[in-house]
């Protein structure tokens, strides 16, 4: 990213405060591991079925491991028990594997990674190295910004670069800052490759600025809220990669919101009554680029199929899939919401390649947008028909009729016919009872030499606040609550809503406090349970979760993401209230009871060297 001129804007800077930070890895330890079946079908077609999140890509790297047209391969997605993005190109390999294996030997061939396997094969979240010198003014106005992420790729890029693309679009978070230049590099390692988890770069790049913001704070000597206040984006003004917003930017709101329910203004840091704890309160404020922004703009495009049976049921085919967050249920809403009829008629078919045209993936926080907005042009293409096909039937004009609630009622007369029949009247007067919806992610422009202009098409925002305890005897850190304020536009489900950000708050949690994962000369030393500690219910704060609505206008009912978005605040927010409650700026995660000691004890290595 190149924007406005750095050493103009380091010169108009009252201070300049730099500091390095470091993120590790993160295993996805979704609970089924990866695994597939193929079926080799008649005239040389065949059948895959697997526990993944992109089957137009299982079907293009099978097509290809094959030799065989699109057409002659079918992908299924079974349904699959957690992914986080640990699925997202590496079913691509397996299957194709496993495809060579059934075709070869013209037989159903099944193949499922064992846990240990799976973790020893499969991608991580990357490990990021960073480099942030920021100049502000003595009013605490950010003025310039230089950053510089480094990342641990592994021994393969699979999608490093739109992770190190996205990261970069994120680096300064939902602040207005006019001098910009952040480089984000990949790097390859002899080491397993890493690739796409939850957030795709946000948690590490928001680990950065959010830190980076209260280390500032402190050296100006500004209440934290105060200064995040001074510099966030709000509508009319401008991201850091130059991109104008307009609508559904709800970044200050959840700022304050969060501040007001954690009371943030009067909490105490320090050390408790009976001596033995230290407190603190950690902010941080993120945003969301939804969906594939113009780094993959060319694929963002996803299709549903709607089909109408006879006795007034529905179902539908959509192309991305439900992977645990709650996709079906939203599916079902919409379409529901959309053509005026009850959720029970309402079915939605496993997602396969037969249905629906390559819809891209199912990452980036995309469902909720991208299907959302199929479902309504679809319903867009069927209601004429319905409403032409029920005018005829009641014997009205088409402008009278209205269709809500399974009824459909000529207005003037209060005459009406159920959906049923109107239904069976489509299929006895030769009209469509099929249509097909699609959305395309509007043209972005986008500069990819200088990394300026719309990154992305819509932003999720969000602020977290945590809590935390630290055991000066012990050094283990207790986060006893997490203030979540989601901006997700219109929530189309509130209680999926709710659900999602306390996923994401336990695995940023995790990833924050207790996640290590190692190898040793390259060969990986936590491959199970025993050695890669997950925080368990014991572990998760209680979250309190506040829905902010500042509609999006090209969001299906406002809708915006809320996937990823749930974790990408979490971790920051905990190590801004770690760093608070010890009184030293802590650089690296996780926190360690080991390292929390070294910290308190005077003998750590690992605080942020902080330059003024
Ligand atoms: Mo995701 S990490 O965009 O599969």
């Amino acid at each position: 990213v190149r924007k406005g001129d750095i050493d103009k804007g380091f010169t108009q800077a009252d201070r300049i405060v730099e500091a390095e930070f470091e993120t590790p890895c993160q295993e996805h330890y979704y609970l089924e591991p990866q695994g597939c079946l193929v079926f080799p079908e008649e005239d040389g077609q065949v059948k895959v079925v697997g526990s993944l999140q992109c089957p137009f890509y299982v079907q293009k790297a099978v097509a290809r491991a094959l030799g065989l047209p699109l057409k002659q391969v079918h992908v299924e997605q079974a349904p699959t028990g957690g992914a986080f993005g640990g699925k997202e190109d590496l079913p691509s390999e397996l299957c194709a594997r496993v495809a060579v294996a059934a075709k070869v030997m013209n037989r159903p061939v099944k193949m499922v990674y064992t846990r240990s396997e799976d973790i020893q094969l499969t991608s991580k979240r990357h490990p990021f190295k960073m480099k942030y010198r920021v100049g502000i003014t003595r009013e605490g106005k950010l003025m310039a910004a230089e950053v510089l992420l480094e990342e641990n790729a592994g021994a393969y890029a699979t999608l490093s670069t739109v992770v190190s693309y996205r990261a970069a679009a994120q680096a300064l978070g939902p602040y207005v800052v006019p001098n910009v230049k952040v480089d984000s590099k990949s790097y390859y390692t002899n080491l397993p490759p890493n690739g796409a988890f939850r957030g795709f770069g946000s948690p590490q790049a928001a680990f950065g600025h959010e830190r980076m913001m209260d280390i500032i704070a402190a050296e100006i000597q500004m209440d934290p809220v105060e200064f995040r206040l001074k510099n966030i984006v709000r509508p009319g003004e401008e991201t850091s990669t130059g991109q104008q917003l307009k609508d559904g930017v709800g970044a200050e709101d959840t700022l304050r919101k969060a501040a007001n329910i954690s009371r943030w203004k009067w909490f105490q840091p320090g050390v408790t009554a009976e001596g033995r704890y230290l407190k603190g309160l950690g902010m941080s404020t993120v945003h969301y680029g939804n969906c594939l922004g113009a780094a993959g703009w060319h694929m963002d495009g996803a299709g549903v199929k709607l089909q109408l049976h006879e006795d007034g049921t529905v179902s539908v085919a959509f192309g991305l899939v439900e992977m645990g967050q709650g996709a079906l249920t939203v599916v079902v809403q919409m379409v529901a919401e959309a053509l005026g009829v009850s959720p029970h008629r309402v079915q939605v078919l496993p997602t396969s390649t037969r249905h629906v045209p390559d819809s891209g993936p199912s990452v980036a926080s995309r469902n909720v947008v991208m299907t959302g907005n199929a479902i309504k042009d679809a319903v867009r293409k069927l209601l004429p028909i319905l409403e032409e096909a029920a005018a005829n039937l009641l014997e009205c004009a088409v402008d009278n009729v209205n269709i809500a609630e399974d009824k459909v009622v000529d207005v003037t007369t209060g005459n009406q016919v159920t959906f049923e029949e109107l239904v069976r009247f489509l299929f006895q007067s030769n009209r469509p009872v099929e249509v097909q919806g699609w959305w395309h992610v509007r043209a972005l422009e986008y500069d990819p030499q200088q990394g300026l202009g719309e990154a992305y098409f819509a932003y999720s925002f969000a602020t977290h606040v945590a809590e935390v305890r630290v055991d000066r005897l012990t050094g283990q850190v207790y986060v006893d609550r997490i203030w979540a304020v989601h901006d997700v536009g219109r929530a189309i489900n509130p209680a999926g809503v709710e659900g999602q950000v306390e996923g994401g708050t336990a695995q940023g949690t995790g990833w924050a406090l207790m996640e290590r994962f190692l190898y040793q000369e390259g060969a990986v030393l936590t491959s199970n349970l025993s050695t890669y500690l997950l925080p368990t219910v014991q572990d998760v704060a209680q979250v309190d979760t506040v829905i902010v609505e500042a509609l999006e206008p090209e969001g299906p009912w406002g809708a915006k993401g809320i996937g990823e978005p749930a974790i990408i605040p979490t971790a920051a927010a905990i190590v801004n209230a770690v760093s608070s409650a010890v009184g030293v700026q802590v650089g690296e995660l996780p926190l360690t009871p080991e390292k929390i000691l070294s910290i308190l004890d005077g003998s750590t290595q690992w605080e942020t060297p902080v330059k003024k």
